[in-house]
């Protein structure tokens, strides 16, 4: 079965619902974040402290790389991984790819004040959560299909992608066919 990759920025629930979404289709969960730090033997908030976003920014390259050649997955990418080009070639290339998304004000009452994510550790992170989510607006379009997810659990959301996965593989395969 191909792949299927969870998009979206910090705090829509990536994660939990690439956790759920596993569990019910019998696939592999796959989190490119706790590959990164088991590879590197540290969080990913030390990786940002002591060797700065390009240098995890090129690990996070070579993680997705090797996930997108493996099969049977759900991915849950981390919330900068569609910025760079290749990362959603390559992704694109193992699977279908959704995008979680949410209004800033639910992002930042889920994440707000957390510690370990390191770009929001600045005097107006909800100022800075707006800020980021208008910039990669556009990168986050790439995905195949957006979800909404404010004020649904993780278990909603996995069963909406679940109801819109057979529509998505349907497009899939006629691109391939030169259907589309
Ligand atoms: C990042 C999101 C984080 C993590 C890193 C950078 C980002 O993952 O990869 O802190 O640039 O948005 P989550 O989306 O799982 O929080």
């Amino acid at each position: 079965m191909k792949n299927i990759v969870l998009t979206g920025f910090m705090g829509t629930g990536k994660t939990e619902v690439g956790k759920v979404l596993a569990k019910k289709l019998g696939l592999i969960f796959m989190d490119i974040d706790q590959l990164i730090e088991k590879e590197q033997g540290m969080p990913v908030t030390r990786i940002f402290e002591e060797r700065g976003e390009k240098a995890f920014r090129e690990i996070e390259t070579e993680a997705v790389r090797k996930v997108s050649g493996m099969k049977n997955l759900v991915i849950s990418t981390g919330g900068g991984a569609v910025l760079r080009e290749e990362n959603i070639i390559n992704l694109k290339s193992s699977g279908i790819l959704i995008c979680l998304s949410a209004s800033p004000e639910v992002v930042f009452r889920r994440i707000g004040s957390n510690k370990n994510r390191p770009l929001l550790q600045v005097p107006a992170p909800f100022q800075k959560i707006k800020e980021l989510m208008e910039l990669r607006r556009p990168y986050y379009e790439k995905s195949d299909i957006i979800i909404e997810t404010d004020g649904m659990t993780p278990l909603l959301v996995a069963d909406e992608v679940i109801s819109v996965l057979p529509h998505l593989n349907d497009a899939k395969a006629g691109e391939k066919n030169g259907k589309c």
